[in-house]
């Protein structure tokens, strides 16, 4: 079985997701973190990040796995764990750029795809539901307020020890939620088939069961 789960920055994706992984004994792939990935070693190793054939290049020669264990899920990259690095603001405001590149997506979604053969997975992302799993037995599109997205992104970068202002990420994640959607290939939207899920007022364990109710059928 193959799960999507589409949506802006902070609609609670990869929350949500990890739980039903965990709920349904699935893989939880996050692709997110691997377009983050390519975009650390583009810092790392001071690419011109304005040429998408260097990025390009760049990307066909980098190695990503996920290391998932029953509670964490580890990113590396080239072999070495990034799994903290790749939240970093920094990240955050560079990634969309990379995600924007066709020939960057053309590399990702492959690797996406062979990842969700071989087992059940639930995948979240951007074009999960149209380009990586267009078969995917549900899509669901994850949505919340402006100001709940903030708050939670806040929130999540006060956590891992980030100074930011609200202000920052307001512009952020708008900045980056309007090049998701608007570039030519791999743009966030809802499909004929989504199920949409407001979260902003619910917690993890009612978007859950909302969730579980839909792939139940109860
Ligand atoms: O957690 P958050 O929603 O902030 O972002 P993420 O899922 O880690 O994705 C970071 C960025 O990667 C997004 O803003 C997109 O630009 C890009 N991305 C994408 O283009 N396609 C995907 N399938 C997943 C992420």
């Amino acid at each position: 079985m193959k799960i999507a789960i589409d949506g802006p920055a902070g609609a609670g994706k990869s929350t949500l997701a990890k739980a039903l992984a965990q709920k349904l004994g699935f893989i939880y792939i996050d692709t997110g973190a691997m377009y983050r990935a390519v975009t650390w070693k583009v810092v790392k190793e001071n690419i011109d990040i304005d040429l998408e054939s260097a990025v390009c290049e760049l990307a066909k020669k980098t190695e990503i796995h996920f290391q998932i264990n029953s509670q964490t899920q580890k990113i590396f990259c080239d072999n070495q764990d990034i799994t903290s690095e790749i939240r970093s603001p920094q990240i955050g405001t560079l990634v969309s750029k990379i995600a924007a590149y066709p020939s960057v997506r053309e590399i990702m979604v492959k690797q996406q795809q062979a990842m969700a053969e071989a087992s059940n997975v639930v995948m979240d992302g951007r074009d999960i539901g149209e380009i990586v799993l267009p078969d995917a037995d549900f899509k669901f599109f994850l949505t919340a307020s402006e100001e709940e997205r903030i708050r939670r992104r806040t929130e999540e970068y006060k956590q891992a020890g980030y100074a930011v202002t609200a202000e920052s990420i307001r512009d952020d994640l708008n900045r980056r939620d309007r090049s998701d959607s608007q570039r030519p290939v791999g743009a966030l939207k809802i499909l004929r088939d989504s199920i949409i899920i407001d979260t902003t007022n619910l917690t993890t364990d009612e978007a859950l069961a909302k969730m579980l109710t839909v792939i139940q059928g109860e």
